[in-house]
C-alpha cells in the first residue's frame, strides 16, 4: 500500500527537501515557488538589497501592514521581523503567514514585555496608551491606539489636548513627538531601537564637515544628539521620497542603511552616505532585519515554514488598536 501522503492546510503538501539551488538560480527559484504557493513576499526597506528586489512589496511599517491586509494571495511572506509579521496576521487572519526567522526579533519590542508596560499603566491610570507599532501582540492589547513613524503626529494630534498619553516603547520617538506636537502631558516609556541609539553625532558632524553640501536624513527612533542635526526626519518611506524629491545631491543617512537601495533606485543620480556607528563598527545594520536572506526566503516557501501563529483571542485584542490607527491614517 503506498504511503499517506499529509497535506498542508493550503492543500498543497511542502516541496520534498532537494538541496538549495545554487545562487545563480535561487532567484528563479524563489519566484517559481511564489507562484506555486500562490504567496505574496513584502520586505521592509531594512532588507538586504536581493530580498528588496524580489519581494512584490517593499515598504515601511505603515505601507507593509496595509498591503498584508489587502492581499488576496494565500500566503504571506513577511521578510521583517516579528512584531511585523504578527501585524500581518491580527490583520489578515485568513492568509498563512510565514518567516524567513521566526528568531528575528526587535529591541524595541523585546524590552516592552506586557508586564512592564502595565506597571506604567498602573502608575498613571489617567493616561491612554499609544504604542509605537514596534511591540508585540500582547503590548498592541493593552494599547488605545497604535502609531508609527509616518502617522504617530497625525495620531497624537487626533487626542484632545487636555487627555494625558503613556507613549510606549520608544523613548526617543516619544520625545521628539512631544517637541514637534508641543504636547508637554505625555510620560514616555524608556524603550529603544540598539540601531538607531549606536549613530554617533561627532562621527555625523565631522562627516558633514567633509561635504558641507549635504542634508542630513534621519529617522526619529535616533537620539536628540543626532535629530538636532538633521535637515528632514522621518520615517523610512519619508526619507526616501524626501531623497527623491529635494534639490541636494548629497545625503548623509542616520537609519538602517538598509533603505539607501530605494533611494539608489529613485535618485541613481545622487550620492548616499551612511553615517557611521560610534565605535566605528558596522552597528548601524539591524542585527534582527539582516537574519533574512535570501537562502531562507527560499526555504521558508519551500517547507511553508517557520509560520507565524497567534492565540484567536489576543490577535482579536491587538486588533482593535491597530484598526483604530488604520482609520486615522
Ligand atoms: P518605519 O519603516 O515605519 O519608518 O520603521 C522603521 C523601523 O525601525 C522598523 O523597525
Ligand atoms: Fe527594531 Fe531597531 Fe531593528 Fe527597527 S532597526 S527592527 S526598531 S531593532
Amino acid at each position: 500500500m503506498g504511503r499517506m501522503q499529509t497535506l498542508h492546510p493550503l492543500g498543497k503538501p511542502p516541496s520534498p527537501a532537494s538541496p538549495l539551488p545554487s545562487p545563480a538560480e535561487l532567484d528563479d527559484a524563489i519566484r517559481r515557488l511564489k507562484r506555486e504557493r500562490n504567496a505574496v513576499v513584502l520586505a521592509h526597506f531594512y532588507q538586504e538589497s536581493e530580498i528588496q528586489d524580489l519581494a512584490d512589496h517593499v515598504g515601511d511599517s505603515l505601507q507593509l501592514a496595509q498591503a498584508a491586509q489587502r492581499t488576496q494571495a494565500d500566503v504571506i511572506l513577511f521578510c521583517g521581523v516579528h512584531f511585523m509579521a504578527e501585524t500581518a496576521k491580527i490583520l489578515n487572519p485568513t492568509r498563512t503567514v510565514l518567516v524567513p526567522d521566526l528568531s528575528a526579533g526587535c529591541s524595541l519590542a523585546d524590552g516592552c514585555p506586557p508586564e512592564r508596560l502595565a506597571a506604567y499603566q498602573a502608575r498613571y491610570p489617567d493616561h491612554v496608551t499609544v504604542s509605537y507599532i514596534n511591540c508585540s501582540a500582547a503590548v498592541k492589547a493593552m494599547s488605545d491606539c497604535i502609531v508609527t513613524s509616518s502617522n504617530a503626529e497625525k495620531i497624537l494630534r487626533s487626542y484632545p489636548e487636555e487627555q494625558p498619553i503613556l507613549f510606549a516603547p520608544d523613548q526617543h520617538l516619544g520625545r521628539y513627538l512631544m517637541k514637534k506636537t508641543g504636547r508637554s502631558n505625555m510620560v514616555v516609556y524608556p524603550g529603544s531601537c540598539i540601531v538607531h541609539e549606536t549613530f554617533s553625532d561627532k562621527a555625523l558632524v565631522q562627516l558633514k564637515l567633509q561635504h558641507p553640501e549635504a542634508q542630513i536624513l534621519a529617522h526619529p527612533e535616533c537620539e536628540e544628539r543626532v535629530l538636532r542635526h538633521a535637515d528632514f526626519i522621518g520615517s523610512t518611506s519619508a526619507l526616501i521620497s524626501h531623497a527623491e524629491r529635494s534639490p541636494a545631491r548629497c545625503f548623509l543617512i542616520a537609519t538602517e542603511p538598509g533603505v539607501i537601495h530605494e533611494m539608489k533606485k529613485r535618485a541613481p543620480q545622487k550620492e548616499f552616505i551612511p553615517v557611521p556607528s560610534d565605535d566605528g563598527c558596522a552597528c548601524n545594520l539591524c542585527p534582527h532585519m539582516r537574519k533574512n536572506t535570501p537562502e531562507k526566503v527560499y526555504l521558508a516557501l519551500r517547507d511553508l515554514g517557520p509560520e507565524l501563529v497567534l492565540p484567536e483571542a489576543l490577535r482579536l485584542a491587538a486588533l482593535r488598536p491597530l484598526q483604530k490607527m488604520l482609520s486615522l491614517s
